[in-house]
């Protein structure tokens, strides 16, 4: 680091302000501007925990007797002795009504943030299409992300190309497509930006916390707040448009700290940008993804609060996140086959299914989800609404007296999608199983590997209510 930069970095370190902060118990503020004393920021964030936990759902049931309805009606349809191949592979029902209740929901909670959907979180292409209807603005990866938003006829200035290191030829087709705001995070990004498309509205991502995150994302990318000063000395003298900041709590987030931590940063960013460089105000704040529904009332009053101290209402910032998971995790439900058993006693067995880890439950490798079996069917009865159906081995009941492992339909050994669980039913070949709350990072990293299809179909339902649902948003 330069020494006018370190300069620039302590100077900017050593200003703090008296304003408000999340207070302890006894009323004592959380410290000032950029400190923030961590007892009362944990007291804080228990108090919330409390206040919230008792409707960590706000959110109404799953449609379940549509839900049922869809997968019943399919079921029916195959018989598994006579079909052709793929008749009776795995496929999801989605709820196309569920997105609009959680736009809703999202509006409700964070009325200031308007959320860029990430398109790598699932990409069925209704589902952006409905997203789009809404007026959900998008998060795009790579260049084919962004060839497919921009073939449902979103303007660019929807798209935030939310990669903070992208190929040459990728930026080089944003810029001809118009779509200007990009993330970075290195001094060599910048300068390829520079060369390929010197326009580009620049939104510089800062590390977080993500550690105890379900999927870690800090790791890989974010600029050290030591490293702000370099960057923002090579956006001035490139004369890049540098607008605002962005961050990433990480995907499946659990520990809110680091998004009030993360907005505390992106404020000494903005403040760094104004009081040590020449660089116009910057206007734009990103606070990435991390929301899941079941927290999602605790995530979004401490990012209101966060945001109410950093970045209060007036102060001339536009606020932007990009929700994955939140809108597609409970959106879609799997339902797969039972294609083998091999008995190991009377009441123990190994169940073989046509989905696995290298389909749409690769989510169990790659995004560290344990989803959830449930039968759907046994013995010519639907059991949709028997919950209980399955236990894992901590929460086994009596009525739970068949030991099975799951396993995929490829020939690797790593294809298995539970070694334990318990039923309280004895499935047999034939049988289904259905997977609820499976709509998020699945289909979107299935792969043909052992020559399975890859592409699983989906069966929409509530699709005139979701119609009438936005048309009266
Ligand atoms: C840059 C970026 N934005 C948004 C997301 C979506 O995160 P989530 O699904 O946790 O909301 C991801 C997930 O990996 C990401 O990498």
């Amino acid at each position: 680091m330069s020494l006018s930069v370190e300069k620039k970095l302590s100077a900017a370190s050593s200003v703090t302000l008296v304003d408000e902060s999340p207070s302890n118990d006894k009323g004592e503020m959380c410290g000032s501007k950029y400190e923030i004393d961590d007892s009362c920021l944990r007291a804080y964030l228990d108090r919330v925990r409390s206040t919230t936990g008792v409707v960590a759902s706000p959110h109404h049931e799953p449609d379940h007797a549509g839900i049922f309805r869809a997968l019943e009606k399919r079921i029916i349809s195959i018989n598994e002795e006579t079909c052709s191949p793929g008749e009776e592979n795995s496929f999801f029902v989605c709820d196309l009504n569920e997105l609009v209740t959680l736009y809703k929901n999202w509006r409700k909670e964070l009325p200031r943030v308007t959320p860029h959907y990430a398109v790598k979180c699932n990409p069925n292409p209704k589902l952006l299409y409905y997203l789009a209807q809404m007026g959900v603005n998008f998060d795009c990866a790579s260049k084919m992300e962004i060839a497919q938003i921009l073939a449902l006829g979103i303007h660019p200035d929807r798209i935030v190309y939310a990669n903070p290191c992208k190929m040459s030829s990728y930026i080089r087709f944003a810029e001809k497509q118009g779509v200007l705001y990009t993330t970075f995070d290195n001094v060599e990004e910048l300068h390829k930006i520079k060369k390929f498309h010197p326009s580009a509205r620049l939104l510089l991502r800062i590390t977080t916390d993500d550690s105890t995150a379900q999927c870690q994302l800090s790791t890989k990318y974010g600029a050290a707040l030591s490293s702000v000063p370099e960057l923002l000395q090579t956006c001035q003298d490139l004369q890049l448009n540098l607008v605002g900041v962005s961050f990433h709590v990480g995907s499946g987030a659990s520990d809110f700290s680091s998004l009030y931590y993360a907005i505390r940063d992106a404020r000494w960013v903005f403040d760094l940008a104004e009081s040590s460089f020449t660089l116009p105000a910057l206007t734009l704040l990103d606070v990435g993804g991390g929301f899941q529904l079941h927290s999602f009332k605790e995530s979004s009053q401490v990012l209101r609060d966060g945001l109410e101290k950093f970045f209060p209402e007036g102060c001339g910032v536009r606020i932007i996140a990009e929700p994955g998971r939140y809108f597609a995790e409970s959106t879609l439900t799997l339902a797969t086959h039972v294609i083998a058993k091999r008995k190991v006693n009377d009441d123990e067995a190994m169940l073989y299914i046509n989905d696995g880890v290298y389909g749409n439950l690769n989510c169990i490798l790659f995004d560290h989800q344990n989803p959830t079996p449930r039968v759907l069917h046994h013995s010519d009865k639907f059991h949709y609404f028997d919950f209980d159906s399955s236990a894992p081995p901590h929460a086994v009941s009596k009525n739970h007296r068949y030991k099975v492992s799951i396993w995929g339909p490829t020939c690797d050994g790593l294809d298995c999608i539970t070694k334990e669980c318990y039923l309280n039913k004895d499935l047999v070949v034939g049988d289904w199983f259905y997977f609820p709350h499976l709509g998020a990072y699945t289909s979107s990293a299935a792969t043909p590997f052992n020559g399975f299809d890859q592409i699983a179909d989906t069966i929409y339902i509530n699709e005139e209510e979701a119609q009438a649902n936005i048309a009266s948003l």
